[in-house]
């Protein structure tokens, strides 16, 4: 019994934010953040009151719809996100309720950028173990109303967007599918990319001054997650490769993680897969974390760039530190 994704979605909201845009509101320019990022316009939710849950919908839908299902066909829900709707509750609680779906598994992931990569391996690992059959996966996150539109947020201001992605899960007893996923995690990262409040070890969890500070807001070291994302995303894909027997050779497609334009340009030019092999979306909607490769593999499906019988490679890097590979035939 083997894994298999047979049906992909994946929806941005309709308010495109262009580099230009961003310029008005703080000290940066178009050409700073395309040199750095590639990043040239990304996507905010319209107004207040728009949740990740919100977002993951209509992706869940489409991924649902092409996999040939129903909402009350869904036996579990992973929700990937570090912007979910509420604190708590987890938004695949929210998404199960909003879906219409029967009183299944609900489970939020907390893994940021590699979040839909440790989803995977759950979905894949609870299918092989028959524990559920059809496993929706979702990415979504709202990153505009939790980053700092001003000078002292703007390294990380510039990079981030909304959007959703999401993927089914099922059963097969045919040779394609989820081969192997790895994920790996070192917290001695953990304070170079955090939100440090609301936090519970602070009482009050978050104060006046805390707002103050924007110690609310994102804060990152870019040089070391850069640094540490073209050492690990190309060790961990190596490695996956290797457990199936393949090399980057074998890679149809390569959909990393959208976090820089310049670090997956690393990344693949290390593992010697060619451009044109390499997705990339970050230019139209900046980093959406657990969202990047959903939506990269929903576009790149929809786009005919996956067929039947593609070998495609998945890797991720993110806060934490942590970050995972995943080879899929589909
Ligand atoms: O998905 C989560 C994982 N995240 C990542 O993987 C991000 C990894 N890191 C990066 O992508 C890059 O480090 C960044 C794109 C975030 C930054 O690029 P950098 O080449 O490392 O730039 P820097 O942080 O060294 O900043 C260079 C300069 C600084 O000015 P000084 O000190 O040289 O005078 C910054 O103050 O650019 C300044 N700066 C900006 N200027 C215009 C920082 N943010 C901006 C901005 N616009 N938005």
């Amino acid at each position: 019994m083997r894994a298999r994704i047979t049906g992909a979605g994946h929806y941005v909201p309709t308010r495109v934010v262009t580099n230009d845009d961003l310029a008005k509101l703080f000290p940066t320019s178009d050409e700073w953040i395309q040199q750095r990022t590639g990043i040239k316009e990304r996507r905010f939710i319209e107004h207040s009151g728009i949740g990740a849950s919100d977002l993951a919908m209509p992706a869940a839908k489409s991924a649902l719809e092409q996999a040939g299902l129903g909402p009350k066909d869904v036996d579990a829900i992973i929700f990937a996100t570090l912007s979910p709707d509420v604190y708590f509750p987890g938004s695949a609680c929210i998404l199960q309720h909003k879906l219409g779906c029967r009183q299944i598994a609900a489970l939020d992931v907390r893994n940021q950028c590699s979040g839909f990569l440790y989803s995977l391996q759950i979905a894949d690992a609870w299918i092989r173990a028959g524990v559920h059959k059809n496993v929706l996966i979702v990415g979504a996150e709202v990153h505009s109303t939790g980053i700092e539109l001003n000078e002292r947020g703007r390294d990380v201001a510039v990079l981030f967007g909304d959007g959703a992605g999401a993927v089914v899960v099922q059963p097969t007893d045919g040779e394609r599918g989820v081969r192997t996923v790895e994920v790996a995690a070192d917290g001695v990262g953990y304070k170079e990319l955090w939100v440090e409040a609301p936090a519970s070890m602070c009482d009050p969890r978050i104060d006046h001054k805390m707002l103050d500070e924007g110690r609310h807001f994102p804060k990152m070291n870019g040089k070391q997650v850069f640094r540490w994302a073209v050492e690990k995303m190309p060790e961990i894909a190596l490695s996956v490769l290797g457990k199936v027997g393949k090399t980057p050779a074998d890679v149809d497609l390569f959909v990393p993680h959208q976090a820089n334009m310049r670090i997956n340009q690393m990344v693949a030019g290390k593992l010697g897969i060619p451009e044109d092999r390499v997705v990339h979306n970050i230019e139209r909607y900046g980093n959406t974390t657990a969202a990047t490769i959903p939506i990269g593999l929903s576009e790149s499906w929809k786009d005919g760039k996956i067929k039947e019988g593609s070998t495609v490679l998945m890797a991720a890097f993110g806060a934490g530190f942590t970050w995972g590979a995943a080879v899929v035939e589909f």
